[in-house]
């Protein structure tokens, strides 16, 4: 699928005077269960995330404050999206190399997982990723 398999998903937004609430529900909002939640806070200026890839994991990258640019590589194509609100996600298929970078003082990345934390599930190496999405061993 590629990157046309990464889209934006809109989350639901309940405002009244008190403010906004956006929820997630599993198998209806995003195309995958959750079996783990992480978080980068405390980013510090210039540093950049990701830089891998995963060859089953399905993810929703959410900015839960502040901004910051989501770089998806599928090996043939590069695109850049950028986060910014805490109720619009983006849905990351597997096999699909991320860099997370531009983040403002104070953003906050939440990412939802479809699977527990497992290093065997990583293309650390991009070289390798596109190898991999290519069927060579
Ligand atoms: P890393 O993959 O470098 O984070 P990022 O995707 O933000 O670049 O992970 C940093 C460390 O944290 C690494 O040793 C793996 C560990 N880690 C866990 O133990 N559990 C997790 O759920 C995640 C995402 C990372």
């Amino acid at each position: 699928m590629g990157i046309d398999g990464c889209r934006l998903i809109h989350l639901p937004r309940i405002s009244d005077s008190r403010g906004n609430l956006t929820f997630v529900e599993e198998g209806k909002h995003i195309p995958f269960d959750i079996q783990r939640v992480y978080y980068l806070y405390d980013i510090p200026a210039n540093a950049e995330r990701g830089g891998h890839g995963h060859k089953a994991l399905h993810q929703l990258i959410v900015a839960m404050s502040g901004s910051f640019d989501v770089v998806l590589d599928d090996g043939r194509r590069r695109k850049t999206v950028h986060l910014a609100r805490p109720d619009c996600g983006l849905y990351v298929c597997p096999m699909i190399w991320r860099e997370l970078v531009n983040f403002t003082a104070g953003a906050v990345c939440m990412v939802l997982a479809s699977s527990l934390y497992d290093e065997t599930d990583y293309y650390r190496d991009y070289a390798t990723f596109v190898a991999a999405g290519r069927g060579q061993p």
